[in-house]
């Protein structure tokens, strides 16, 4: 459907507006001047932006300089202009010190861009983990036309014949290495050969998580995410999404036409059933608030703890990014959900179509991958919530608790789901990697090991240090993974079976806070509880002394943003929002447009 609606575009109050030639003449000699026709800017077509994420500073996104070229050419073909730009980069790997802490900044770059700015609609190019919420948080705070694009998975990395998934690696290579198996070459060549090409994570971490649930909440084309980046499909798949935001411009088809609670509560479900990262609630749940979508950290449990694991990739699984796409995508697994009446099939997607529609039929080209509902690589996939003294919330993805794991802390034949264990208190990575393998902390197979001041205040930025690996000495003896719990979040591609994005943190007074080494606490998966046994007199004394000296203490503001976060980020239960952004929502329709700067 292309039936032109020049005069609704709101790019025309900007370059063809004759109740003010003055200030028209000013917008349009400038973006004139590097060769866009006023015939063009006047000619009443929709001025479609590609907000950009790729750049030298972010390797995982920067094949979108390359997929961009595309997106141009669709949109073109299909009677736009184009305005690209640059979003605040985010690379998860290179920033210090946690690219989480950077979310919240490019989110608020990009809602000023996509406000203040020419544009009637917009390509979202997302791909490294806090892209893709970043983005759609922005779309959804302003509230125009949007679509997004995957830049796609990398090829799978290989070594000696094994896939080496990213992120994934590193964890093993480090156990390798502590065990004395490889040197420190042979550890960064192992490590290396997981990211064989352009693209983001080909693991199930969070980048394939996020790039999925986009696709699931129905912001991108279907088939789109799990294309690896490399892959012609992908070229031709940028064009079609820079095609298609034209006539969504045309069609008015905005954020929150697609992305309602029934498009979340798909999500949920496909998160579940794709074995996502635990930083999916922390990004969906923000996403929600800033389209002012009910959705709270039980709904994951509520709605997403029973879908089964079908999705055979690493952490849980054997599989990479390459395979995933093959095997199917999100569509085979969206109709592998949908045949058990688990997916809104109504929910609205970005083709204009429904995801029912999309999905339905989309079949599995290969079940070791993906496998079928009825056979699952696990049965239940979600995420169960804790709560207690020690938090008011925290999530643990129990598809990653491995069965050795299990033995150990779950032996208890009349208690089979909980476990008591001494405390090993550290403050931050730091105060972790300093003492870990001092054998007077007498860290045990049953100890619980707990990381705090690592979330959004105390950083900051909420970083991923709370899977945290055994001392040498146990892993010498075939121990791998103990019990973490933290302040913080862990990386999508770890499988270990950590309890994090504990809420509140300790630097916002939580009950981590109070905690010291030694303690006993008592985690019950069963009944969803995490308590220090430690009686009220007792912590009611703590809470004292630890208000006496101000607080729990964290490094100081190292620059102008770390403070400006510090001061207006909520905690990660509810989405580690800037909390005032939450109030302003569909900006482009409540708030009219920005005035004139001239
Ligand atoms: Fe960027 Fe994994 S580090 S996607
Ligand atoms: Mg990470």
């Amino acid at each position: 459907m292309t039936t032109e609606t020049p005069n609704k575009l709101r790019s025309r109050a900007w370059f063809d507006n004759p109740a003010n030639p003055d200030m028209t003449a000013l917008y349009l000699e400038r973006y004139l001047n590097y060769g866009i026709s006023q015939e063009e800017l006047q000619s009443g077509k929709p001025i479609i932006g590609i907000a950009q994420t790729g750049s030298d500073l972010s390797p995982c996104n920067r094949h979108h300089l390359e997929l961009a070229k595309r997106v141009r050419e669709g949109i073109r073909d299909a009677g736009g202009i184009v305005l690209e730009f640059p979003v605040h980069p985010i690379q998860e790997t290179g920033k210090r010190p946690t690219a989480s802490l950077d979310r919240n900044l490019a989110y608020l770059g990009l809602v000023e861009l996509l406000y203040g700015y020419p544009l009637d609609g917009v390509v979202l190019t997302i791909g490294c983990d806090k892209t893709t919420p970043a983005c759609l948080m922005a779309a959804a705070t302003v509230n125009i036309p949007a679509i997004a694009l995957s830049v796609g998975p990398m090829l799978n990395g290989w070594f000696r014949g094994e896939r080496t998934g990213s992120g994934t690696i590193v964890w093993k290579a480090r156990e390798m290495m502590a065990a004395g198996e490889i040197d420190y070459a042979g550890f960064i060549k192992l490590v290396a050969s997981s990211a064989p090409s352009t693209g983001y994570c080909n693991t199930m971490g969070t980048a394939t998580t996020m790039n999925s649930l986009a696709e699931a909440l129905g912001m991108q084309l279907p088939g789109s995410a799990a294309i690896p980046a490399p892959y012609r499909d992908r070229q031709e798949m940028a064009w079609r999404t820079g095609k298609r935001i034209v006539d969504m411009v045309h069609e008015d088809l905005k954020p929150t036409d697609i992305m309602t609670r029934k498009a979340f509560e798909n999500a949920i479900r496909v998160n579940s059933a794709i074995g996502g990262s635990t930083n999916a609630p922390i990004h969906l749940n923000a996403i929600a608030r800033h389209l002012g979508v009910e959705l709270t950290v039980d709904d994951w449990q509520t709605i997403g703890e029973d879908i089964p694991l079908l999705v055979n990739l690493q952490p849980a699984g054997e599989y990479l990014g390459e395979d995933y796409y093959h095997a199917g995508g999100v569509p085979a697994v969206v109709n592998q959900l949908m045949e058990q009446g688990l997916i809104h099939e109504d929910a609205l997607t970005v083709n204009g179509k429904t995801i029912g529609e999309n999905c339905k039929g989309a079949e599995i080209a290969d079940a070791n991958v993906i496998r079928t509902y009825d056979d699952p690589l696990k049965p239940r996939a979600g995420f169960r919530v804790l709560k207690g003294n020690l938090f008011s919330s925290a999530i643990m993805k129990l598809s990653v608790v491995s069965e050795e794991f299990r033995k150990r802390y779950l032996s208890n034949p009349d208690d089979p789901m909980a476990f008591e264990g001494n405390a090993v208190v550290f403050d931050g990575p730091e105060d972790y990697h300093h003492r870990i393998d001092d054998p007077s902390l007498k860290i045990d197979e049953h100890s619980v090991l707990f990381m705090r001041g690592a979330g959004p205040i105390g950083y900051p930025g909420a970083a991923e240090v709370v899977n945290m690996r055994a001392p040498d000495y146990l892993i010498k003896r075939g121990i791998t993974s103990l019990a973490c719990i933290g302040d913080g979040r862990q990386s999508g591609t770890s499988g270990s079976p950590s309890i994090l994005n504990a809420s509140p943190e300790a630097a916002a007074g939580g009950g981590l806070a109070l905690l010291k080494t030694g303690d006993k606490v008592r985690i019950d998966l069963g009944k969803g509880t995490a308590d220090m046994l430690i009686s009220e007199e007792e912590l009611a004394e703590r809470r004292q002394a630890l208000e006496a000296a101000g607080g729990f203490p964290y490094p100081d503001h190292q620059s102008p943003w770390q403070e400006i976060q510090r001061g207006l980020v909520g905690q990660m239960e509810t989405g580690a929002c800037l909390d005032m952004a939450t109030a302003y929502q569909r900006i482009a329709q409540t708030k009219g447009l920005p005035r004139d700067n001239h």
